[in-house]
Parts: structure tokens; C-alpha cells; sequence
């Protein structure tokens, strides 16, 4: 039996629920941004003092400690993340990867493939599931916190050892401003500026503790030849201008005048524990309406490892996520909101702390009217 709803009367104030580049920040105008570092060189007072606030406004918000280094790089998560795997890792020592989407898988591949690490462990597991973590404190450890295919995250990093010799480099793109990272157990920590925070492509942000800095100027680490984008060491010495602003290369001070723009709204939010408060009430209101519809699903098996941010969802008449997704962007109350082509069919809604609870709220109605009249054909 198939019921009949009413068409929703309400849309959405914002339809965006894409999973990157994610929805700016509520009532983003590009007025916002200040102009007069544009068309000014980077190099200038004016653009390293810039560059130099989004780097000790990152540090003041995450609540970052003072020894670790924040470093403004290109190519977004994607060149930050594999700018450390090429940086530091080598055949000195084992590599643990634990992945648990393609993103994971994508750096998996990455070690044994292109960097050819010759003692690499790579532990997976599918959509919806985490693997057992177990740390080896001797052994240096990829992970990505939050899948942001599978709406898998981690729910701590307590499994992570304190005293270790082996590094521990994360992709925290789809976690960041949202979980409590523990700085003390992540030596190299990665994320972009247009998912987090709904800022712009291009720029990424790598956060290294004292352990990886000493990692990279070890004796032999910078002998591997490196395009000099990925470059972080001269001499076998980190570069340090590049933890003060002074880029590798060219960055857009627009982007860069975004992000600053993002940082005004959180500080006037109440900082980092108000993000995290708008996505968790993102993944309450999902679960809510999960919780009364037979015919959706968490990907996510386990309520602890649910993502606020990207959550990904099951349709039990799985032909109706393409039809479902195309009936609702015409409607225009929902855009991009399908699963990542590497993950099982379904739908994804990202609930990071730029996107509104009511928006969503109302997005789930139509949802809801969609599948059923879909299923009426
Ligand atoms: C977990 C994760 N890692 C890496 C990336 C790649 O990010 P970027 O395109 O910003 O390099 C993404 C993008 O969605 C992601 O979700």
C-alpha cells in the first residue's frame, strides 16, 4: 500500500546540501569580504598579515597548541594531505592506513602504489562500517576521521597511543570545527576551506605538531624528490614562512578574504562549540525522521559512528534515489544531495554547522513527499 502526501509548502531558505563545496554560511553576502588585499601581491604587509590572521584566527578557534605549526597550502585537502604523505613517510617505518570509503582507499593507494612504502598495512572495511582500530605506537598511521562518503566517523581517538614513535596523519576535512580533535594524539592533521566551513577550493590547511616537524627535518626525510609545491623543508630545515603566511606559491586572496569573512561568523556564533551544536542538531533532526520512516536508512551502522556532517542515508526502494534526487532539485529544495559515485546508491545531506537545522527540517518533508509519490508511478 502506497500512501499519499501533500506537496510541502515551505522550501528550504537554502537548498545547498551539497558535500562540497559545502553551503556558505547563513546569510553570506559577498559584502562580507573585505576587497583591499585584492589585486595587491601576497607578499605584501598588507596580504602576509592576511594570511597570517586566517593562520592565528585557525590556531585561536581549534584551539590549537602554540608549538604545533599551521601552514597555508595549495591543491585544498587533497594537496595538503598528500604533501605530508610525501613528505614524511618512508621505508624507515611500517605505515598503518585504516580506510573505510574512497577517500581512505584513495590514500591507501597512495602509499603502496605511488609512494611504494615496502611494510604497509592496509586495514578496510565497507560502506556503513568501521574497521577495528588498533594502534601499533611503532608504526606511523593514516586515517581519515569522518568519511565523508559513507557518513562514517570516528567517535574518539582514544584507541590512539600518547606515547608513540610512529606519526599519526589525518584527514580531518569533513571532522574539523565539528568533533574534539585531541591535538595530543594527531601529529599531522589536514582539511579544505570549502567543506568545513563552506569557504572556497583551492587553499587547504595542514596542522603539524612537534613530532612531524622533527620528522621532516630527520637526516635523509627530505632526500625524495618533490615538486616544489609539496616542498616543506630546505636543507633538511622546515621552511618556516610557510607557518607565517608566506605561501609556496600564488593562493587567491579572494578565497583567503572568504575564510576570514567565515571566522567573523563563528566568532560572532560563539566559536567552535556553536558549530559543533548547529551540525549535531543537523544529525538529531535527520535521526528523527529516520527513526519514523521504514523505508530510510544510517549507511552508518552504529549510532556512534553516525557523521553530523555528512550524512548518508539508504532508500529501501533504492531506484527511486535518482528519480528522487532529480524530482527535488527541479522543485529546487534540495541540490547535490546524491550519494558519492563510489558509495552504495542513496542519498547524502551534509549537516555541517553552515547549513540550518530548519532548512533541513523542512528538506526531510520533501523527502518524504517525494519518495511517495515516486513510488505512486
Ligand atoms: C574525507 C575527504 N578527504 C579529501 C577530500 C578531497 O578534498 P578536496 O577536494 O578539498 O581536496 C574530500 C572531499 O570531499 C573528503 O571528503
Amino acid at each position: 500500500m502506497t500512501t499519499s502526501i501533500n506537496e510541502p509548502h515551505t522550501k528550504p531558505n537554502c537548498a545547498n546540501f551539497s558535500s562540497g563545496p559545502c553551503a556558505k554560511y547563513p546569510n553570506w553576502d559577498i559584502s562580507d569580504l573585505n576587497l583591499d588585499s585584492l589585486g595587491r601581491s601576497h607578499r605584501s604587509n598588507l596580504g602576509k598579515e592576511r594570511l597570517n590572521s586566517v593562520i592565528e584566527q585557525t590556531r585561536e578557534i581549534l584551539n590549537i597548541p602554540a608549538d604545533y605549526k599551521i601552514g597555508i597550502v595549495p591543491a585544498s585537502d587533497t594537496g595538503a594531505f598528500e604533501m605530508s604523505l610525501w613528505s614524511v613517510l618512508n621505508n624507515d617505518i611500517g605505515v598503518d592506513v585504516y580506510a573505510w570509503e574512497t577517500f581512505g582507499f584513495g590514500w591507501a593507494n597512495d602509499v603502496k602504489n605511488h609512494l611504494k612504502i615496502s611494510d604497509v598495512n592496509i586495514v578496510k572495511a565497507q560502506y556503513g562500517k568501521l574497521p577495528d582500530l588498533i594502534h601499533n605506537e611503532n608504526r606511523d598511521l593514516v586515517f581519515t576521521y569522518n568519511g565523508t562518503t559513507s557518513g562514517v566517523k570516528l567517535a574518539d581517538t582514544n584507541w590512539i597511543k600518547k606515547d608513540r614513535t610512529g606519526l599519526t596523519i589525518c584527514d580531518a576535512t569533513s571532522a574539523i570545527f565539528v568533533e574534539d580533535l585531541d591535538w595530543e594524539k594527531l601529529d599531522i592533521t589536514t582539511w579544505s576551506w570549502q567543506k568545513a566551513l563552506g569557504g572556497e577550493g583551492a587553499h587547504g590547511i595542514i596542522i603539524m605538531s612537534p613530532r612531524a616537524v622533527a620528522r621532516l627535518e630527520k637526516e635523509g626525510c627530505d632526500n625524495r624528490p618533490l615538486p616544489k609545491i609539496f616542498r616543506m623543508t630546505k636543507d633538511n630545515k622546515l621552511i618556516d614562512g610557510i607557518f607565517k603566511g608566506i605561501t609556496i606559491n600564488t593562493p587567491s586572496m579572494l578565497c583567503v578574504e572568504d575564510l576570514l569573512a567565515c571566522y567573523r561568523w563563528i566568532k560572532k556564533i560563539g566559536g567552535r562549540s556553536a558549530l559543533q551544536k548547529r551540525s549535531y542538531k543537523n544529525l538529531e533532526v535527520v535521526a528523527n525522521w529516520v527513526e519514523k520512516h521504514d523505508w530510510v536508512e544510517f549507511l552508518a551502522s552504529n549510532e556512534k559512528n553516525r557523521s553530523s556532517t555528512a550524512m548518508c542515508l539508504t532508500l529501501k526502494d533504492s531506484e527511486l534515489v535518482n528519480p528522487l534526487c532529480e524530482l527535488l532539485e527541479q522543485k529546487k529544495v534540495a541540490y547535490d544531495i546524491r550519494a558519492h559515485c563510489d558509495a552504495p546508491k542513496g542519498i547524502r545531506i551534509w549537516g555541517g554547522p553552515t547549513v540550518e537545522s530548519k532548512d533541513i527540517e523542512v528538506l526531510t518533508d520533501w523527502i518524504t513527499w517525494a519518495y511517495h509519490k515516486l513510488q505512486q508511478k
